[in-house]
């Protein structure tokens, strides 16, 4: 072999590791260019950029401005001007403006929990379970009984609580708290259907009617509204507090329909019934 012929093996054979050197270079360097893709990324696809023109729409902006009325989350707490607003009776977050009396009297409404009279802040808060304590110690000294004051048990309260419940609760709970609504029986059909596994990990709604949940106080119910439960999620930000005591109110009165006995009968329709 001439020496010609090994010296172009020898450059041929170095000139073979330089891709290999080109791809460890551009490995370990940085480039302001877009990195080349062989099968695009979602990341280029035609879209619009923040502060960019569009043609689409009339005023020619791409960012659309929100729906009049939205808020953001984080700033549901209520300026202190709009406490007492006739014009904002229904707000959802902070005391909605309830004229409350003292801290017991507002933790009953807010909190639905007991707040023993006397008690400084730090010693109540000791005694409040975290806000995201899911399970709700279930003491029955803890919350409170019934619905508390200002809020009265009327007809229309009912009635209200009634409209929310089939808004809110239904969907899982049933229109008659059976646990059998109709996310709960789509639930059951995806578990018969051919992908039983779509459904696995559903739990089924609470049947409300049960012994268990007929003796747990008012405040627990509000509780399990504020804060959800185990694996039912928390309503405290789509239901304003006056909302969740009368659902609470109705939850009591669809029980209270499930218990009838002979003894709701008036003397005269005993006889008529022959109970
Ligand atoms: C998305 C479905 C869903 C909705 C909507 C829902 N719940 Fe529930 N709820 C559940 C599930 C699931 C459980 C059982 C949680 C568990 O044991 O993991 C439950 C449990 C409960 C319990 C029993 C808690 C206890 O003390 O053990 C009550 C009371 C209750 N829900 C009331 C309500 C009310 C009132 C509403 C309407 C504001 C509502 N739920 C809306 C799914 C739902």
């Amino acid at each position: 072999m001439s020496k010609i012929t090994m010296g172009l093996i020898c450059v041929l054979l170095l000139a073979a590791l330089l891709p290999f050197a080109l791809v460890a270079r551009s490995r370990a360097s940085m480039s302001p260019s877009p990195a080349i893709h062989l099968i695009l990324d979602m990341d280029k696809q035609p879209k619009y950029k923040a502060q960019r023109p569009s043609s689409v729409f009339a005023d020619g902006r791409s960012m659309r401005p929100q729906v009049a009325g939205t808020v953001a989350l984080e700033d549901l707490s209520i300026p202190a001007e709009m406490l007492n607003d006739p014009e904002h009776p229904r707000l959802v977050g902070g005391n909605e403006g309830f004229m409350l009396a003292n801290p017991t009297a507002e933790a009953a409404v807010t909190l639905g929990r007991v707040r023993p009279s006397g008690m400084t802040d730090e010693q109540f808060a000791k005694l409040t379970p975290p806000a995201d304590d899911k399970d709700l110690v279930a003491d029955t000294t803890f919350y409170v009984k019934t619905v508390p004051a200002p809020f009265h048990v009327t007809e229309d309260f009912v009635k209200r609580g009634e409209e929310r419940f089939n808004i809110y609760c239904s969907p899982c709970h049933g229109m008659t708290g059976y646990g059998d609504g109709m996310v709960e029986r789509r639930a059951q059909d995806l578990k018969n259907g051919p992908d039983p596994a779509a459904a696995q990990t559903w739990v089924q709604p609470q049947n409300l009617q049960e012994a268990k949940i007929l003796t747990r106080p008012d405040g627990h119910i509000f509780n399990t509204i504020t804060h959800g439960i185990r694996s039912m999620p928390p309503y405290d930000k789509q239901i304003s507090i006056s909302d969740r005591w009368a659902i609470v109110a109705y939850v009591r009165a669809l029980q209270r329909s499930q218990q009838a006995g002979p003894t709701d009968l008036t003397a005269e329709e005993r006889q008529k019934f022959g109970k």
